[in-house]
């Protein structure tokens, strides 16, 4: 069966893909796997091409569409853009070293009150990736009277790991770059363009769910 195979082949450092049939891959891998009711919309094409390029490390692709093969991804829109899905959809295409687990921001503070400080090492100083879903949803918590900012804590550990490990770290968002300010201080923000390739939906973009 055409669509079950992967339509892409690397040889060394050169990479070989019929576009077209591999997003044809991807929809049937997303149909199946997270929504029957997935397809690509043809309004979203140029975050697409994106995130696929990106993901497949197609270095001269990436060069001309301005994404950075070393950095992650912060995908950015309103909600219900499909922020969430596309970057489960994409960590099928994602390259061996660029494999990652999304993981909402709502559990990892819900793992911190359970667990404590030791969250921000599980996902800090990790070596796996991780695509931090839906930063800025969560909650600031007390742990024994101590506000902490989970969240800002560990993405400023990504920043200083990613220097040295190459640790993948996506995210997605619905905020602005001020509101996340706002939320996780003047440190993160200031990291932010050096951690992630900055990909938004427009604020227009229609609500994908039923
Ligand atoms: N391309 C798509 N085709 C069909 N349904 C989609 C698509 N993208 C998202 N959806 C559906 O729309 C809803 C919202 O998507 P989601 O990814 O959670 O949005 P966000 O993370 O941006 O808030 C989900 O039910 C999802 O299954
Ligand atoms: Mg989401």
């Amino acid at each position: 069966m055409e669509e079950t195979a992967r339509h892409f082949e690397r040889i060394g450092n050169q990479i070989q893909y019929d576009y077209e049939l591999t997003k044809k891959y991807l929809e049937k891998m997303a149909r199946t796997k997270i929504d029957p009711d997935f397809k690509f919309h043809e309004s979203d094409e140029e975050i697409l091409k994106r995130l696929f390029v990106y993901n497949i490390d197609d270095f001269e692709h990436c060069k001309l569409f301005g994404v950075d093969p070393r950095k992650g991804i912060l995908l950015i829109g309103p909600v219900g853009c499909g922020k969430t899905t596309l970057m489960k959809v994409f960590s099928y295409l994602a390259h061996d070293h660029k494999k990652y687990v999304i993981k909402p921001t709502r559990e990892i503070t819900a793992e911190f009150i359970q667990d404590g400080f030791q969250v921000l090492s599980r996902y800090g100083k990790s070596y796996k990736g991780f695509c931090f879903d839906d930063l800025g949803v969560e909650q600031s918590i007390k742990h024994f009277g101590n506000e902490c900012n989970v969240i800002g804590e560990i993405l400023l550990s990504r920043y200083e790991y990613m220097k040295v490990h190459n640790s993948v770290t996506h995210s997605t968002t619905n905020l602005n770059a001020n509101e996340l300010e706002k939320i996780y201080g003047i440190r993160v923000r200031s990291r932010l363009r050096e951690m992630f390739n900055l990909i938004s939906f427009p604020e227009s973009t229609q609500d994908k769910r039923k």
